[in-house]
């Protein structure tokens, strides 16, 4: 039987990255070019949160999916999440760095950034270097599977589309975030390189706008302002998972098969 592609997805409880969780558990291993079945970790701060999410997700085609505490701020959290995916599935194939935030209502610039780069850009960097061991280790029998690190990043995190006037988010500021995430692009871009020799694929991803709590937005009114539904972001992230846009590695790949320049 086909080793079990092992995923692990960071603040997965909600938002996006439930909805790549989802995208992930519904995947059927006969289409041949995607690596189904699946063994997700849906990455929670709150494990008792994802546990009761998990244990209410429809699952199909062998694929399956258990909880995982995972607060990225914290190396004690992000080295126990090691020891269990190395205790329970000896490696992981693919890492999916999710978990960000953005903080628009911080009055102090400074504190502002030094927030949102604790979380969206050296809490992604300690994730993957405390996973590099268990990412760079292939199953114990049968082929070696393809290992991949996606970095949930944003078109706002796009310096050239920062001087384009026809970019969709132009007139808006957001200037730590969109900093926070620039550098998010250029860790997917070391990492890239870093990894090339070691058989890691490295993304940066943008999810689109997408109908979620981010920011302390409300779902229904974004929606409304033409946000997507989160699906449409798990779908196009289970796309670079299952190889589909490993031709387009030295960009920002999004929704609907666009991309960004860095
Ligand atoms: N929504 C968009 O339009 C959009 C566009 C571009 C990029 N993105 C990016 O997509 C990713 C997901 O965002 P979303 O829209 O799904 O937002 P969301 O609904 O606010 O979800 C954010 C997730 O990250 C988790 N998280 C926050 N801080 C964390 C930490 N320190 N450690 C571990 N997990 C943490 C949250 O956990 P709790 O529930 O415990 O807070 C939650 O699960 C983010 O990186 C975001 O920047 C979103």
């Amino acid at each position: 039987m086909m080793a079990k592609t092992i995923v692990l997805v960071s603040g997965a409880n909600r938002g996006i990255g439930l909805a790549i969780v989802k995208a992930l558990l519904e995947s059927a291993p006969s289409d041949s070019s995607n690596s189904a079945p699946y063994h997700v970790y849906l990455g929670s701060r709150d494990l008792q949160k994802g546990k009761d999410i998990a244990a209410g997700l429809p699952t199909s085609h062998g694929n399956t999916v258990s909880a995982i505490q995972l607060e990225i701020t914290s190396a004690e959290s992000v080295n126990n999440a090691v020891a269990t995916v190395k205790a329970e599935s000896g490696r992981l194939d693919v890492l999916i760095n999710n978990a960000g935030v953005n903080l628009p209502t911080i009055p102090d610039e400074a504190v502002k950034m030094s927030t949102l780069y604790e979380i969206n850009v050296i809490g992604a960097s300690r994730v993957t270097d405390a996973f590099k061991p268990l990412l760079l280790t292939q199953p114990a029998e049968g082929e070696k599977v393809g290992k991949r690190i996606i970095y949930v990043s944003s078109s706002m995190g796009s310096i050239a589309s920062r001087f384009n006037p026809k970019f969709a988010f132009y007139s808006q500021e957001y200037t730590a975030y969109r900093c926070t995430k620039a550098a998010l692009c250029m860790l997917a871009a070391c990492h890239a390189y870093d990894f090339k020799d070691q058989g890691i694929t490295v993304h940066a991803f943008d999810p689109g706008w997408a109908a979620t709590e981010l920011g302390g937005g409300d779902p229904a009114t974004i929606r409304e302002m033409g946000g997507v539904d989160p699906k449409v972001s798990g779908f196009a992230c289970r796309d670079i998972v299952e190889g589909k846009r490993d031709s387009e590695s030295e960009v920002l790949v999004s929704i609907n098969g666009d991309t960004y320049a860095w």
